[in-house]
């Protein structure tokens, strides 16, 4: 039997190159050997506030560049969260199985919630929501980056809960994280992850900058006096994530990388590594414009949500039946 994929990306700012390395270039690889549900996860979004037309326009961009980067809608399903309403009807029942306890422990949460004096229920409760993206699809696998780690760890405890005190439906996901790239670090503080919700905005390269902006954000790049280009996380972390991305965006080794730029400084390093992020993201912003000018990806999303919920109302009409919701449903 073919296996299931499942993940998404939250339209909660342009993407990132990190969200571009961690998690859609998984996708793409992937794509040719599964049964594969890519979502825009616009509901995680608004966990915290959202500009409304941002948020609608952050929404179909996202889409956009699902497509521009490589995935065929042919072979790989691509919908909007929102628009397949059982995701949020199944978070309801998963959060009901779910402890406080084992949702404030969630690293994500402490760390979005922490100083705020004002923090969302819907940023605590989340993670029932993204078991319920993977579940509603029985995936077997989710491609993500290391920080999702935890979650889909969540998941696998909630589906053998579920399993265990209703009914065995769920198969328990497993979480696929790329060897180089799994978590990109932002370029002015290489010991953070890169985010799109960073308030620095040159400490993240979006799938969409400008080659001027991407230049400057290169260059101001924070790496340290040794002059040396040498992969070391722990006493090099702004060198070693620069590297990273090369190796990944340039399609050659750190080995290969350290050896060609033995000798070299960091100018002509990040130049070259300008030029190569470039290079990398021009087709994809070039068909990103253009689909986002055409009717073409409306057609597909709808087509999109249309296909993912036949698939998830099965299970959420399982799900309710083993919970006794309602009347029995066939
Ligand atoms: P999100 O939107 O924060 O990130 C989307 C994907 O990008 C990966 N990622 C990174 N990878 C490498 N380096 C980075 N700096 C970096 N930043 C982000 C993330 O690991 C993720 O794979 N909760 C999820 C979205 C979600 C989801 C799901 C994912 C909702 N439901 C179901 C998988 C399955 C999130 O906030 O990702």
């Amino acid at each position: 039997m073919v296996k299931t994929i499942f993940s998404g990306i939250q339209p909660s700012g342009v993407v990132t190159l990190g969200n571009y390395i961690g998690a859609i270039k998984q996708f793409v690889d992937l794509q040719h050997d599964y049964d594969c549900y890519f979502c825009v996860v616009d509901q995680h979004a608004i966990t915290v506030p959202q500009e409304r037309l941002t948020l609608r326009k952050n929404i179909r961009t996202l889409a956009a560049i699902y497509i521009a980067a490589g995935l065929d809608p042919e072979k790989a399903t691509l919908f909007i969260q929102s628009e397949v309403p059982a995701h949020a009807q199944a978070a309801w029942m998963l959060q009901c199985i779910s402890y406080l306890g084992e949702l404030e422990r969630m690293t994500q949460f402490k760390d979005k919630a922490h100083g705020k004096e004002a923090v969302s229920a819907g940023l605590l409760t989340y993670p029932p929501l993204m078991a319920a993206d993977i579940l509603l699809y029985n995936a077997d696998i989710v491609p993500v980056g290391d920080d999702q780690k935890q979650h889909i760890e969540l998941t696998r405890d909630l589906a053998g809960r579920f399993n265990n005190r209703y009914n065995d439906i769920f198969t328990l996901p497993e979480a696929r994280i790329p060897k180089v790239g799994a978590r990109i670090m932002s370029l002015q503080d290489p010991t953070k992850k890169m985010s799109k919700s960073d308030s620095n905005q040159r400490g993240f390269i979006t799938i969409l900058d400008e080659p001027k902006q991407i230049e400057k954000k290169i260059k101001s790049a924070v790496t340290d006096s040794e002059g040396i280009i040498k992969f070391d996380r722990e006493n090099k972390p702004g060198v070693s994530n620069l590297l990273s991305i090369y190796s990944i965006l340039g399609n050659k080794s750190i080995e290969e990388l350290e050896a060609y730029y033995d000798g070299k400084g960091y100018g002509d390093f990040k130049n070259d590594l300008a030029e190569v992020v470039v290079n990398a993201l021009a087709p994809i912003q070039e068909r990103c414009k253009n689909l986002l000018e055409s009717s073409e990806l409306d057609d597909i999303l709808d087509a999109g949500a249309e296909k993912a919920a036949r698939k998830a109302n099965k299970m959420l009409k399982k799900m309710e039946n083993a919970m006794g919701l309602g009347r029995k449903k066939k």
